[in-house]
């Protein structure tokens, strides 16, 4: 028969459950597993039944029809004597939403031996979580600067720069009183225009090093995409992360990048608008990150019409900016122009020991119409096929004579390609 009790565990505490039951003979795993195909009953034969305990907590963490899924996934184990756990953290829900499968919810006591007696696992310390450099760590002034930076560094999109200072500042102020866990920016448009840079120049202006934490939802639109996100135990706790644990604990900034938000399921969206309301990613496995004063830009190529129809109202009213980004201004791809050029001359002037004329962006003005360009990844490869040819002609005008040799040109340019890139 299955057990009729549901064991709330404490995170902080699971480690140390997790290895007493295992020196007990038990092993632990996630119905992340059975969530895979729920048709297939296959796969509650191949577990050892009476020494295996059940984690349930990614019912409550990621599905919205934690009853149905609940109780029909839990119906299947009626003939074995099942132990099943969940995070304390999802009693409430859990409690709910499973009243008819369970008779009594009970939590795990774990009695530590120690020397001075034993110790309840209550008077342990938290678990240190890595800390990010946030938004919210900033002082006014501080904040200030980085704005400056920030619009300096973003070209165009005025309108949203000034918006974004302004909810940068109530952030602050509403995050310290725990009444806005997560700053939350959807930007949709055109391709090429700086959605995707908006996210890379905030974490470069946070004095990112480790890398911007970057997924792509674009990998994600499978319906049991959730577990490739967050997590799935496969047999221990621990042995299988999700990706954006790993990209949350590889980046030293607090942004997230969600790149092509649209393109991902229900479930995802649902599990993001949790994500945005409590502020803590939480795993299948139930290891939870703190991500209170994060930034999470999610980009779109979505049209205004699809925005309503694609993302749900709860989520949409969720976001704390959501704006169309539109094509760049000529002066904008101008200014995008100048920097790239400088940036180029800068490379090739250190890699070939050559000292290129100061009036070259005025030069490249002349050759290339920016109006005709939208997006800014074709003007950056247009710019950096004139500066080839502007090279390579130099070379032949001052009659260097390696450049000029027709054989050898090739190979030179294509080095200098590569050193512009
Ligand atoms: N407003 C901008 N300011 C500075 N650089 C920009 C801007 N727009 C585009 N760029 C440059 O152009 C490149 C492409 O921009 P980005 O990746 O932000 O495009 P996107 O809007 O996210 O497009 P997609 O929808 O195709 O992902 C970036 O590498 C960036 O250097
Ligand atoms: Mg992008």
């Amino acid at each position: 028969m299955i057990k009729k009790e549901l064991l709330f565990f404490e995170w902080d505490s699971f480690g140390i459950y997790k290895e007493q039951v295992i020196s007990q003979g038990y092993s632990i795993i996630s119905i992340s597993d059975f969530l895979k195909d729920i048709t297939d009953d296959s796969l509650y034969f191949n577990i050892d039944t009476a020494n295996t305990i059940v984690d349930i907590s990614v019912l409550a963490s990621g599905y919205t029809d934690c009853q149905a899924l609940g109780e029909r996934l839990l119906d299947k184990f009626s003939e074995f004597e099942t132990i099943f756990i969940a995070d304390k953290r999802f009693e409430d829900r859990l409690v709910k939403e499973l009243r008819y499968r369970f008779l009594h919810f009970n939590d795990i006591k774990i009695i530590l031996p120690s020397v001075t007696g034993d110790k309840l696992i209550e008077d342990l310390p938290k678990s240190n979580i890595k800390s990010h450099k946030k938004i919210t760590d900033l002082t006014d002034a501080e904040i200030e600067e980085f704005c400056s930076k920030f619009r300096g560094q973003l070209y165009g999109h005025e309108k949203f720069k000034d918006e974004f200072h302004e909810l940068i500042k109530n952030f602050k102020v509403f995050n310290k009183l725990g009444e806005h866990k997560v700053l939350s920016l959807f930007l949709m448009g055109e391709s090429g225009v700086g959605k995707t840079e908006v996210a890379k120049t905030i974490y470069n202006c946070l004095g990112g090093k480790k890398g911007l934490a970057k997924i792509n939802f674009g990998n994600y639109s499978s319906d049991f995409s959730l577990s490739s996100l967050i997590g799935s135990a496969r047999g221990y706790i621990g042995s299988d992360d999700g990706e954006i644990f790993i990209r949350v604990r590889n980046t030293d900034v607090g942004v997230i990048l969600i790149d092509e938000f649209e393109k991902s399921t229900a479930t995802l969206f649902n599990y993001f608008l949790d994500v945005l309301e409590s502020g803590k990613i939480i795993s299948s496995q139930a290891e939870e990150i703190d991500i209170t004063g994060f930034i999470i830009v999610f980009t779109s190529n979505i049209s205004k019409e699809h925005f309503a129809s694609r993302i749900s109202p709860e989520l949409r009213s969720r976001f704390d900016y959501k704006g169309m980004f539109t094509r760049l201004y000529s002066e904008d791809k101008k200014k995008y122009m100048e920097f790239r050029l400088e940036s180029i001359t800068k490379k090739y002037n250190d890699c070939f020991k050559d000292q290129l004329p100061d009036n070259l962006f005025e030069v490249f003005l002349n050759k290339i119409n920016v109006g005709k360009f939208h997006n800014m990844r074709d003007l950056n490869k247009k710019i950096k096929r004139v500066f080839v040819d502007y090279i390579s002609k130099r070379a032949i005008d001052e009659g260097k004579a390696e450049i000029a040799e027709p054989s050898q040109r090739r190979s030179i340019l294509r080095k200098i390609a590569d050193v512009i890139s």
